[in-house]
């Protein structure tokens, strides 16, 4: 199915609002997290990573839908997030810095377990050294890599994972695979494959638990791979263990979604309004939304225009988007646009606030708190 579009904006908003502005509508965000439930069945299976959702008031829609663990890639986030946490006196919450920490970084996550004493904080580890380094009273993930390349130890070092494991003690967690390069655009392909490495990390958990080693969680997919994921029979029904899946982006949802997961039911919860500010040449429509406040520079498409399919991005500065008029009318100066992201988690960390919408009514103005880093010193 398609993304349908998000509600309209209420009318009277449009004369109010500064542009460029991010939108939030709460109750598109809230149906796409509940899409995700009716797939995983319920919270059990989810481990939500919140670099996509990034504001409070988005924190709490996953606690208030039972959610209780989740995954972050900054201290910031994970700060934000326990105070939500707590603010919604969420029982049993529990966060995963699922980065490599060093030095400071390591220092910070003990700050905030201290901080935050009703939250479980982990992290990962890829090597011993690294297992003795991380703070008492964090839990060890091993990060085990299925492929990608970016981190993590090869799925098949059996010998060093279990080491890594036995040096993590009783703070040893379980296995963290991300595997954020399935997304081939045939879906049978991809889902073979991510099985197939699947049936490695079966055979890995194996091993761990005859070392007395059981991972209690195994943590896999993003967005583009979890659907395939939860089909896997073998992680579904490990003994002693739990699969768990990690996307983020779908409780906002964006254009690269729609192309990775075409079936997906989700709603775009997050657009950019912009207005047009120059209509230069005869074919042009410049808007006052650039590459700081939509992200453009990847290899994504910036946006689609709601309402002006004909309208294609053709490029960006910092402070405008121009957009090619193929066919149709050009929208006059001064008109507002509201753009969908091409990939919308950057575009989310580009805005220090967003418009908070229920359904195309505005309700609020929120801050978007986990943004950015921390840069202490
Ligand atoms: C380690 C990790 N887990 C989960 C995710 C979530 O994936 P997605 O953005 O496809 O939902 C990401 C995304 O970058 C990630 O890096």
């Amino acid at each position: 199915m398609a993304a349908p579009f998000p509600a309209p904006l209420d009318p009277d908003l449009e004369g109010r609002i500064l542009t460029p502005a991010l939108l939030v509508d709460l109750g598109a965000a809230r149906r796409n997290i509940e899409a995700v439930l009716r797939l995983t069945a319920g919270p059990a299976r989810w481990r939500p990573h919140v670099k996509t959702a990034k504001i409070p008031e988005v924190l709490a829609l996953y606690a208030r839908a039972g959610v209780r663990r989740f995954k972050c890639a900054t201290a910031r986030e994970a700060d934000v997030l326990a105070g939500v946490l707590e603010a919604e006196s969420t029982p049993s919450g529990d966060v995963l810095l699922a980065h490599h920490l060093h030095g400071r970084g390591l220092d910070r996550l003990a700050e905030l377990a201290t901080r935050w004493p009703g939250v479980t904080f982990s992290t990962l580890a890829e090597s011993v050294e690294q297992v003795a380094e991380i703070p008492p009273g964090i839990g060890v993930f091993v990060d085990v890599d299925l492929g990608m390349a970016r981190t993590g130890i090869d799925v098949n070092a059996g010998d060093e994972i279990r080491a890594i494991a036995r040096a993590a003690g009783d703070r040893f967690r379980g296995l963290h695979a991300y595997d954020g390069h399935r997304y081939e655009a045939d879906l049978a392909e991809r889902a073979r494959l991510i099985h197939a490495s699947y049936d490695e990390l079966v055979s890995l958990a194996a091993a761990l638990r005859q070392a007395g080693l059981c991972p209690a969680e195994v943590i896999t997919a993003g967005t583009p791979a979890f659907p395939a994921a939860l089909k896997h029979i073998g992680l579904a029904t490990l003994p002693g263990s739990v699969h768990r899946v990690s996307p983020g982006t779908v409780v906002y949802h964006d254009l690269r979604s729609v192309e990775q997961l075409p079936d997906l039911e989700a709603e775009f919860a997050a657009t950019v309004l912009t207005r047009v500010a120059s209509l230069p040449g005869r074919d042009r429509v410049t808007c006052d939304a650039g590459s700081k406040a939509i992200e453009g520079t990847g290899p994504d498409r910036i946006a689609e225009v709601i309402d002006h399919p004909h309208l294609k991005a053709a490029g960006q500065s910092e402070e405008h988007t121009v957009f090619v008029a193929e066919g149709g009318q050009r929208p006059a100066r001064g008109a507002l646009l509201r753009l969908i992201p091409g990939h919308v988690c950057p575009t989310v960390n580009l805005a220090t606030h967003a418009l908070l919408l229920e359904d195309g009514r505005l309700i609020g103005r929120a801050e978007v708190a986990a943004r950015g880093h921390e840069a202490l010193a």
